[in-house]
This record gives structure tokens, C-alpha cells and sequence, in this order.
């Protein structure tokens, strides 16, 4: 059966928070990415959003919360400076790793002791946590490993036949997912870069620590970042800034289908070779990103050129993404 895809009105959203309280799963718009909801406090609906996204049991979920009133309901423990943070940032694109309150089951949380919460910085997204009258575990809206999806064709794309439900609220204008901060250590451990740059950050907290990627102390304290994350089928190979025409060449030579990706103007011309410009606003690159990679999935092509983007303000998040999606294991 298909998923009914309902405009994100008045009448949509009153019709997905039905389902939620039903133990459903709603798909819906945040400003970062579309999320894929479900009660967060109930066991039932939350192991549904793993079987729809082919997720392993142990990454956990964020909980998204109407306001940061509510925070007392699924963490303890709130310490002011993760409460300052709250203020200040929320509504917005950074979830915070808090102390995990009992009413929230330990599905939810991947069985970890803590909670990752926030407050989306959209409409329809608060409107539909309010109407629920839960807070909603919400993980992006696409098959585990597959892009985030940036646009309502995008979780259709995905979890058609899945879930009870779509909300389309147009594309959403972060493009990229929110920051993972963890605040229960000593000092703030910054566990995935995203919507919030670790500039603002650090402005506001003082030092933040930064692990790569690859370290695997963060590998254990956020799950997420042992999975292989937003590829594309195509393989994406991540070069110098100026070096595209040079990198995509063997391809074209064997007569492979190739996009070359970069953020100035490409005057190379040949068959096969699909050229996409991308802004140097580093805010229209992210929005645009993930619905880029799915796009040349579409059109075909068997390998992704991207030149780097300088890694300050959200060009480190999205050059975490590309190196991600580039990563082969
Ligand atoms: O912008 C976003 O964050 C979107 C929208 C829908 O809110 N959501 C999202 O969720 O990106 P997801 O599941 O794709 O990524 C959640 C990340 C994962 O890397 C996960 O491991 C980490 O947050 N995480 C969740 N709970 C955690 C916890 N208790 N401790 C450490 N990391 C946690
Ligand atoms: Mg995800």
C-alpha cells in the first residue's frame, strides 16, 4: 500500500498527530532534515521507526520536544550550563546529550543511560509534537545509510509502503542535520558537526572538544558514527579544490558515466559528464547537498567528483558528509 502524502495544513497535521498517539509513524519537516516520528515514549511505536529504516537496534534517536518547557520530561539532571545552551539555541538545529529520564524506554535511546533532545526550528514540526501531546523520537526519513532526505519525494523515494504517513512541508532550509552536543561529561564533547557551526559553539561555551570521526571512544558514546552515512549508489570521490577536470578524466576515459561537483565555474564539455556548480554560500550548499546526491543518482552516473569546501562555519559539516558519503566501509 502507498503512503498518503498530505499537505503539512492545519487538517494534515491534526491527522498526524493522530497517528502518532496511535502508535504510528509519521514522516514530517524539521528544518534540518525530514524526520521519521513516533511517540518517543512508547516501545512499540519507536522499534517501528527501526524496522522501517532497516536501523540497527543500537543507534539511538533523537527526541523532539514543542519547547524547551518540556525537557524535564525525558532528561535529569540539566545542568545550566546545558540549560543556558537550551535558551540560546533552541528553537534550532542542536541536539543536546543529556541524562535520560525513566519515562523514556531504553529502545529509544539506543540503550544508553543518556537522551538526545531538542526543539526544531519549524511550524509544521512544533505544531505536530504540540498536537501529539508526546514528545517524538525522530530519526532522518531515509533507509538507514541512503542521503537525509531534504524534500517529502525524498522519504517517499525511501519508505514508501513503510509508514502510515508523509507530511510535506516543502524543502527544508537547513539541508543538513542538526549538532550533536554531548553535555554529560566535563567539559562538552561535540559528537556530530551539523546545522549549528562549533564556531557558535565555542563563542558561547568556552572550549568544546572535537573527536574525528574515526576516534572510537566518540565511535561509543554516539553509535550513529559507526554506520556507513549518507551515500549516494554512485561512488563519491572527494578531491582538491581545482583539480576536478584532472580527477574525473580515467573515468571518462573508460567510458564511465561521471559528475564532477565544484563551486566554480567548469568549462570542461564531454560525453558522459554531468558538471553541477554549487554555491559558495556555504548555507545554500548544505540546503542543496543531500537533494544533489540524489539527483545524480537519478540521472545515472557511477561516480561523484566533489571538490573540498573550506572546512570553517557549516563547510566543516558538510565536508564531514562528503567524507562520509566517500567513506567505502
Ligand atoms: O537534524 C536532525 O538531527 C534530524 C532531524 C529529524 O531532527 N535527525 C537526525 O537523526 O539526524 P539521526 O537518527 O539520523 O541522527 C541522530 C544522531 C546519531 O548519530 C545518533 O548516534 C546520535 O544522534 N545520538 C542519538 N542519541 C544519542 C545519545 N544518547 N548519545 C549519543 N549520540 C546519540
Ligand atoms: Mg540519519
Amino acid at each position: 500500500m502507498r503512503t498518503d502524502l498530505l499537505e503539512a495544513d492545519q487538517a494534515g497535521i491534526r491527522c498526524a498527530a493522530d497517528i502518532i498517539r496511535a502508535g504510528g509513524l509519521v514522516a514530517f519537516p524539521t528544518e534540518t532534515v525530514y524526520g521519521l516520528g513516533a511517540n518517543a515514549l512508547s516501545e512499540p511505536a519507536v522499534l517501528r521507526i527501526f524496522e522501517a529504516k532497516d536501523r540497527p537496534r543500537g543507534n539511538p534517536l533523537i527526541v523532539h520536544l514543542a519547547e524547551a518547557a518540556q525537557l524535564a520530561t525525558v532528561a535529569t539532571a540539566v545542568t545550566s550550563r546545558a540549560a543556558d545552551l537550551a535558551a540560546r539555541f533552541w528553537p534550532g538545529p542542536l541536539t543536546l546529550v543529556l541524562p535520560r529520564a525513566a519515562a523514556v524506554p531504553l529502545v529509544t535511546t539506543g540503550g544508553l543511560d543518556t537522551v538526545a533532545v531538542r526543539v526544531p526550528d519549524h511550524a509544521v514540526a512544533r505544531a505536530l509534537i504540540e498536537a501529539a501531546g508526546v514528545p517524538i523520537a525522530a530519526p532522518s526519513a531515509n533507509r538507514s545509510g541512503r542521503p537525509s532526505p531534504t524534500r517529502a519525494a525524498h522519504v517517499r523515494d525511501d519508505l514508501d509502503g513503510r509508514i502510515e504517513m508523509i507530511l510535506d512541508g516543502g524543502p527544508t532550509p537547513v539541508g543538513i542535520e542538526s549538532t550533536v552536543l554531548d553535555m554529560t561529561g566535563e567539559s562538552p564533547l561535540l559528537l556530530r558537526p551539523g546545522g549549528i557551526p562549533l564556531e557558535a559553539l565555542r563563542q558561547a561555551l568556552g572550549p568544546v572538544r572535537v573527536v574525528a570521526g574515526e576516534d572510537h571512544e566518540a565511535a561509543g558514546r554516539s553509535p550513529g558514527l559507526r554506520y556507513r552515512h549518507y551515500a549516494p549508489r554512485a561512488e563519491v570521490v572527494l578531491v582538491d579544490p581545482g583539480s576536478g577536470e584532472t580527477a574525473v578524466q580515467p573515468w571518462l576515459e573508460a567510458g564511465r558515466p561521471v559528475a564532477l561537483v565544484a563551486q566554480r565555474p567548469i568549462a570542461l564539455e564531454r560525453a558522459r559528464l554531468t558538471v553541477r556548480v554549487m554555491p559558495t554560500d556555504l548555507e545554500a550548499y548544505a540546503r542543496d547537498l543531500f537533494a544533489l546526491l540524489r539527483e545524480l543518482d537519478s540521472v545515472g552516473v557511477e561516480v561523484i567528483v566533489v571538490e573540498a569546501v573550506p572546512e570553517t562555519g557549516l563547510g566543516r559539516t558538510i565536508m564531514d558528509r562528503l567524507r562520509r558519503a566517500a567513506a567505502t566501509s
